[in-house]
């Protein structure tokens, strides 16, 4: 097997893993950095972003502001060291953006302009249109192609991480355009591979967000950390999944059910304002837990609009006008003329709740390191734990910034101590994941078809972990999720050629899924109280005596994974009420 050499290697060329290789490449210049993505990096995810990215900036705002909206969006299982430097270093990223060349939108008198976001109560929304990920992911790409030393290796898929003497040395990955493996062998590996939210069958994200480098951290015994937290954005299109950005309501839309009433002021988002002129904290600018969660009660009231593509509320932009669409939410109006036929500007468009974001993840700690020595994580793929339970609209995008350079820092001062590793215990390992792959293809006996095993899982994920969970529920998708990971050891593949074998990537993205969803479920059924985006219907309350803490799943081969805990770190904010209903205290 051919081997790579290289100093750090970054598995994922979005926003988080081209932020990190930018900051290696401009802090430590001698390094050698490989950046591996099954994707070109223009076709990750963080294109798909939409509304923008948050950070202090203007002057009616301040960073305790924005440290409290988090902490208390987060329901308070945000660790609070973590919040506390993302919030001082997002203004900071963002401006280092602007000077590399992200078209921010401006003021009428040249300022960066920011709009208000859900749960943040001050607005400090930096965007470009509603096309901001597309904007910062492109201005990271052209950045990133200044540096020679960051060699990219496209449409390569990694397969196992290598790891000898307790520490991870590198992984080994497939080149799709030949089929062979190649063997990435690196002082240390840092992973920015996304999120997961492809396990749920209604989602925003793009077919890739599989959970490669997730599963790939928790096999090789880094634990995946809050992994029952997936967040429901309110504005999904309700027959394809499509983001429809929180922006809408940040511009002054509104959520209105059967009756045309803005039913969010009965679930203590009030009081109403005028249409357009949204009052910050309240109504459509709560935050994404609280909003799904409300329009689910308008479901089972009987509130929802029938719609050919199931039960829906109303996102009402009409009143925003033609000019302030076209210029603020130009996106929006695209996808739902090519999508539903339906112009905002005339109609109200049809929404529904969907799986947007994964608040879990490979655990690290503030300097982005997991807890295998020579490992490091960023982005949705890692839990630094600045999301908590409910992840704030916006603080995302600056998220994979902030901590994909926290990453290469932290990856390039370890590596520069780094030993030498034991060559043949590497290459065994190297050799172990290439003879997996062989079985499968050697393999004449499966009888389990992906597509059959990847419904399965989508339908037990919907039915089990959504919105609101029960024991029941839970109780009954970790079992099917532990059966459908036994079942697929039993897979088999139709496609046997080694050149593009899609049959053969996706097989290895549903045994990644099957991992995460398993974490996802037994984590959930662990946590018996009501928090953030994790809401039971039979423990409804928050429970700080016994759950102020973070679920932490430990990989476990084919039974269930070992759950355990680990504490939140609080510094200034204690436990407290979140209160969105915009009534003075
Ligand atoms: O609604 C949105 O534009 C999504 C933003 C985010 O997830 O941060």
């Amino acid at each position: 097997m051919e081997t790579i050499q290289t100093d750090v290697a970054i598995i994922g060329a979005g926003g988080a893993g081209l932020r990190a290789a930018i900051a290696l490449a401009q802090e430590s210049p001698k390094l050698r950095i490989a950046l591996i993505s099954k994707v070109y990096p223009m076709r990750s995810h963080t294109c798909a972003a939409e509304g923008g990215a948050a950070g202090v900036i203007k002057d009616n705002d301040s960073f305790e502001q924005h440290f409290h909206d988090t902490v208390g969006g987060g329901d308070w299982l945000c660790d609070q060291d973590a919040v506390d430097y993302h919030i001082h270093e997002a203004p900071k990223e963002l401006m280092q953006l602007e000077h590399w060349g992200c078209p921010w939108n401006r003021e009428d008198n040249g300022s960066v302009a920011v709009r208000p976001f859900g749960g943040m109560k001050i607005e400090r929304t930096w965007f470009a249109a509603d096309k901001s990920g597309f904007h910062i992911l492109h201005t990271l790409f052209q950045t990133s192609l200044q540096f020679p030393q960051i060699q990219r290796y496209d449409e390569y898929f990694a397969t196992d991480l290598l790891v000898d003497d307790g520490r991870c040395q590198g992984f080994t990955a497939i080149e799709m355009k030949s089929g062979s493996m190649r063997r990435f062998k690196a002082g240390a590996v840092i992973i920015a591979g996304g999120g997961a939210s492809r396990m749920f069958p209604f989602n925003t994200n793009g077919a890739i967000k599989t959970g490669d480098g997730m599963a790939m951290a928790y096999r090789a015994g880094a634990p995946l950390k809050d992994m029952e937290f997936v967040q429901y954005h309110p504005t999904g299109l309700p027959n394809t999944g499509t983001l429809l950005t929180e922006a809408c309501r940040g511009e002054g839309g509104v959520l209105l059910n059967k009756d045309n009433y803005r039913f969010l002021q009965d679930y203590g988002m009030g009081p109403e304002t005028p249409k357009g002129q949204p009052v910050l904290k309240t109504m459509e600018l709560g935050p994404r837990d609280r909003v799904s969660q409300a329009i689910w009660g308008e479901m089972q009231k009987g509130r929802a609009v029938d719609t050919p593509w199931g039960k829906c509320v109303w996102l009402d932009l009409r009143h925003l006008g033609e000019k302030k669409i076209n210029e603020r939410l130009p996106f929006v109006r695209d996808i739902c003329i090519s999508y539903l036929a339906m112009d905002p500007v005339h109609e109200m468009i049809p929404i529904v709740p969907v799986v947007h974001y994964m608040m879990g993840g490979i655990h690290t700690d503030t300097k982005a390191a997991t807890s295998l020595p020579g490992l490091f994580a960023a982005g949705e793929c890692a839990c630094v734990s600045i999301n908590g339970a409910n992840r704030l609209g916006s603080n995302s995008l600056v998220e994979i910034l902030v901590f994909g350079r926290r990453a290469a820092l932290s990856a390039a001062e370890y590596v520069a101590a780094a030993k030498p590793g034991n060559e043949a215990a590497l290459v065994a390992q190297a050799d172990a994941s290439q003879a997996r792959i062989d079985e499968l293809f050697a393999r004449s006996s499966g009888t389990e078809s992906i597509a059959g095993l990847r419904k399965e899982m989508h339908e037990t994920m919907g039915d089990g972990a959504g919105i609101y969970r029960t024991q029941e529920g839970l109780a009954k998708t970790s079992a099917k999720l532990a059966e459908l990971r036994r079942r697929y050891q039993n897979i088999k593949l139709h496609d046997k050629s080694r050149v593009y074998n899609t049959d053969l990537l996706t097989a290895l993205e549903l045994g990644n899924m099957l991992d995460c969803a398993e974490a996802v479920a037994v984590s959930g059924r662990e946590r018996k109280e009501s928090r953030g985006a994790h809401q039971r219907l039979d423990f409804t309350a928050r429970d700080d005596d016994k759950y102020l803490r973070h679920s932490m799943a430990y990989f476990n081969g084919l039974e269930p994974p070992r759950i355990d805990y680990r504490d939140v770190v609080i510094t200034t904010s204690p436990p407290g009420v979140r209160d969105y209903s915009g009534e003075k205290k």
